[in-house]
């Protein structure tokens, strides 16, 4: 997902911009560039790759005398990852950074070229830009807001106009704030970017705009000047830093333990915190990627603990989908940013139909968290690697507690509180997992398998060691590897057979017997020792409803031991964003 910063004040703005991109690395990006400008000149730097690119370019360029910039990381989507598609874009007298998706750009330039606009890159967004300097008479904020007026799709904008030495930004669907300092202010995709400069901010709401000068932040709706509240981020710079570790997935990774307390604590101290959910006839989890796998453990123990009726589905699937609502129904929307598309949509779908929401959301400012009727936050913190960790485990964290709430077990507070530990002692067996990942680096073709929320713990198992090692991995139903997949099983193959369920477990072994018989390499991850198998981690058996916690961090690190052997970029992967604001 691509990153936009905007610096205005009494000092060059070039370090703050690079600064801010390079904390918006997390996202995902494929290309950056930079604008910087004065009274009677604009400069535009853009690379392809990563940002030591650009700053390499900066470096050698002689730049001009500049209190005002923008800065952005693209993640293509309309147009491919060059130099030229590349961010900043210039129309006229206008330039600006984008993040989202204009869905009616080839009508718009269509009807900008036969103005006789000519443009120069693929994107959607240099469309944008042609659109508002179209509208551009030398009133700034009637530009922008007849511009948007005809946009449909989603979009931050970072804004620059010739002659002008404010920066404006607007947004829809696409987060942006305003960070508030003396003598200088800046528009950034998330805090993460500002942190390090001030903690003072403005969240920008759908379509308002700010006019941003160094002493002086305006917020205008609908023409008319509005008052915003001042907040102030809750993290800290040093939250933001790798604190020693190698990488931030492992310091994420390390901090489950911590975290779990934290998040836990106040439930456990009075779960009628916890929604009980026995009062839906049904309830929907709707989510993508690892939120949609903790869902997936969600799912299992609602039914199989509180025979609660769930379909739990992918967000992509859930917001075109003919979705039946004839019972009492709770849509759970579960997402670490907040801010991913597919889910939004899935929510608004609920919302639209009269449908309660509620929202298992780490970033409390975030789309998602202002729009559900009900929030439990996970409390983990910044995420910064792309790959998710301590979010995914504090969200089934909490969906082991609504189980348990809407369920009629006996008291388990006293071993929910053992988990910390447990996760903790679990965490410091790193050699084991580091000689696991040293049998397996090489290979290419590794298997997941499971039954019921054993399969789940798969999907999630598989998902981490495909994103950060780009091995090939696959998740799959222990009982269904038989109707074809065993194909693929060779000498060698390695099948990680992950068994917590006792209901199904001789089933779970007979399947890993299967495999074992035709060759695998099998790596056994169960709360009971395995007779027959050299590979086994055995993790401590505790109540159905937190074991899955138990589990998933052995896998979390055997993938990330497998990306270093593998020399891949771990907290930030090919390819990937941490949110994906764009459908
Ligand atoms: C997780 O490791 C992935 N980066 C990705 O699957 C992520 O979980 C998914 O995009 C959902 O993101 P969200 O939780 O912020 O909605």
């Amino acid at each position: 997902m691509c990153g936009i910063v905007g610096y205005v004040g009494k000092h060059s703005p070039k370090d703050f911009l690079l600064n801010g991109l390079k904390s918006l690395e997390y996202r995902g990006y494929d290309s950056a560039g930079i604008a910087l400008k004065n009274k009677h000149d604009l400069q535009i730097i853009k690379s392809v790759g990563k940002i030591k690119n650009l700053e390499e370019k900066v470096k050698n360029a002689s730049l001009i005398k500049s209190n005002i910039g923008i800065a952005h990381t693209r993640w293509a989507t309309h147009g491919a990852p060059t130099e030229n598609n590349a961010h900043p874009h210039q129309v006229g007298k206008v330039t600006l950074v984008h993040n989202g998706i204009i869905e009616n750009a080839g009508e718009i330039k269509e009807r900008l070229l036969k103005e006789g606009y000519i443009f120069n890159s693929d994107t959607d967004t240099e469309v944008a830009c042609g659109l508002i300097n179209y509208y551009y008479d030398g009133d700034e904020i009637k530009a922008i807001e007849k511009a948007i007026e005809k946009l449909t799709g989603s979009y931050a904008f970072g804004i620059m106009f010739e002659g002008n030495e404010k920066l404006y930004a607007v947004r829809k669907g696409s987060p942006l704030i305003v960070g508030i300092n003396d003598a200088e202010n800046y528009i950034a995709s998330d805090i993460t970017a500002i942190i390090n400069y001030t903690n003072k901010y403005i969240l920008l709401d759908e379509g308002e705009i700010a006019v941003i000068s160094d002493n002086e932040v305006e917020i205008i709706k609908d023409s008319k000047k509005i008052n915003k509240e001042v907040l102030t981020a809750d993290i800290s710079a040093e939250a933001k830093d790798k604190q020693g570790y190698d990488h931030y997935m492992l310091k994420e990774i390390m901090e489950e333990p911590v975290l779990l307390e934290n998040t836990l604590r106040p439930f456990l101290a009075d779960i009628s915190l916890i929604p009980d959910l026995r009062e839906y006839e049904e309830v929907h989890i709707v989510a993508c990627g690892s939120a949609m796998y903790a869902g997936m453990i969600g799912k299992s123990l609602l039914e199989e603990k509180a025979s609660i009726k769930v379909m739990c589905e992918l967000a992509s699937e859930y917001r075109y989908k003919k979705v039946f609502y004839d019972r009492k129904t709770l849509v759970i929307l579960v997402s670490q940013s907040g801010e991913t598309a597919d889910t939004i949509a899935a929510m608004r779908k609920a919302k639209e139909n009269g449908i309660d929401t509620l929202a298992i959301v780490n970033v409390k400012t975030s789309t998602i968290a202002r729009e559900t009727d009900r929030q439990i936050y996970i409390e983990a913190g910044p995420e910064i690697a792309v790959a998710t960790t301590k979010a995914y485990i504090l969200q089934v964290a909490i969906f082991g507690l609504l189980a348990y709430r809407a369920s009629n077990s006996i008291n388990i507070i006293s071993e929910i509180k053992k988990l910390p530990r447990y996760v903790n002692e679990i965490l410091g067996d790193r050699d084991t997992y580091l000689k696991i990942a040293k049998e397996i680096y090489q290979n290419n073709d590794i298997f997941f398998i499971g039954r019921k929320i054993d399969y789940a713990i798969c999907m999630e198992g598989s998902l981490k060691l495909k994103e950060v090692s780009y091995l090939h991995s696959e998740a799959y139903q222990a009982g269904e590897l038989k109707h074809g997949t065993i194909s693929l099983i060779d000498d060698g193959t390695p099948v990680f057979g992950i068994i917590t369920d006792d209901d199904i477990r001789d089933k779970t072994i007979s399947n890993i017997e299967e495999v074992k018989s035709r060759g695998a390499k099998v790596i056994i991850v169960s709360n009971r020792k395995v007779s027959g198998y050299d590979r086994q981690i055995i993790v401590p058996k505790i109540s159905d409803y937190f074991q899955a916690i138990l589990v998933v961090p052995c896998l979390q690190l055997i993938a990330y031991e497998v990306a270093k052997l593998r020399g891949c970029d771990i907290d930030k992967p090919k390819n990937l964003a941490k949110s994906v604001t764009v459908e």
